[in-house]
């Protein structure tokens, strides 16, 4: 049994099987419709039980198909319907339950400890569907796609983020260490990790460099990553943060500073961080994007519950 919790904690071998063994499972069901089963249904007659915290549309859809196309089921809890969130069970007695019912537990929370503690007292995987600080099923799924798009190793290409310092780009630093990819980021000032990243980044030989000019940091780029300005835990005064945000907006202009050929990839849901000449365009690939995290989480579910081909 594996936990997948944070990007940085797993080893770059065992990233790199997933999205070998999620390119396999994508080719081998170009025939085949949303709900069919893969051959050999390899999670047969496993429960993957999932709980939001927060809002969720791509993950929750995408873990649901990922369970099911791999001939497993789904079901998904309402916190708000649990003894947990009201304080009348813990979280050790919910985890040892869910252990019980279930083969695996995907959690989208709004506080990082809330998973160290499941993974405590769970004695089945525990998966982070996106918490404060990272979101790792997201940043693999989107090396995924970046390759099949690029057609060559993420490690050859000069990968850019655009816009705030937040959960997402902590997976994509974190991917970045993994898998040897130089990583421009253009924030603005006063935007920066925080302690914990900054000193990850400090231990491990890097390729990351930062920026406080947009222009800058998309020089030469093959890919430009965005992501909302304000997330869902943003507990600040929203026009102001905007604010600062102004001159890094993603539009035509900004653009023309990266190769031809760049591609545009933005998680969802957005904002007002791309211009819409640019999320519309063929430049980008979001939509793509988004269906690609089905097939890598199938292979993060295997990996999870030691399937892996
Ligand atoms: N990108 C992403 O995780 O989307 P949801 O919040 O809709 O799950
Ligand atoms: N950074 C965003 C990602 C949403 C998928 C948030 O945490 O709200």
């Amino acid at each position: 049994m594996k936990h997948f919790i944070n990007l940085s904690e797993i080893p770059a071998k065992d990233l790199r099987k997933i999205l070998i063994d999620a390119k396999k499972r994508k080719n081998s069901r170009k025939k085949l419709s949303i709900l069919e089963i893969d051959k050999g249904a390899p999670l047969k007659g496993k429960l993957l039980i999932q709980m939001f915290e927060k809002s969720s549309l791509r993950t929750r859809l995408s873990f649901y198909l990922a369970i099911k196309q791999l001939g497993g089921s789904t079901l998904t809890l309402r916190p708000d319907e649990l003894h947990l969130s009201k304080g009348g069970e813990s979280i050790e007695d919910t985890a040892k339950i869910l252990s019980n019912f279930g083969n695996a537990f995907m959690l989208r929370t709004d506080n990082d400890k809330k998973l160290e503690e499941f993974k405590k007292y769970l004695s089945i995987p525990i998966i982070n569907g996106l918490s404060p600080s990272s979101h790792p099923s997201q940043i693999l799924s989107d090396i995924f796609t970046v390759e099949e798009i690029k057609k060559r190793s993420i490690s050859k290409l000069n990968i850019t983020w655009i816009g705030d310092t937040n959960n997402v780009l902590n997976s994509l630093i974190a991917a970045s260490i993994k898998f040897s990819f130089k990583l421009k980021i253009g924030s603005p000032k006063n935007y920066q990790p925080s302690n914990k990243i900054m000193n990850y980044i400090k231990r491990t030989k890097n390729k990351i460099f930062f920026y406080n000019d947009p222009f800058k940091a998309a020089e030469d780029a093959d890919v430009i990553f965005s992501d909302k300005v304000i997330s869902m835990n943003d507990k600040v005064n929203i026009k102001k943060k905007l604010s600062h945000f102004k001159k890094f907006k993603i539009n035509k202009k900004l653009m023309s500073y990266s190769k031809n050929n760049c591609i545009l990839l933005h998680c969802l849901p957005r904002g007002t961080e791309v211009d819409d000449k640019v999320f519309l365009s063929k430049q980008s690939k979001v939509w793509h994007q988004a269906q690609n995290r089905v097939h890598v989480q199938k292979s993060i579910l295997l990996y999870c519950l030691e399937k892996l081909r």
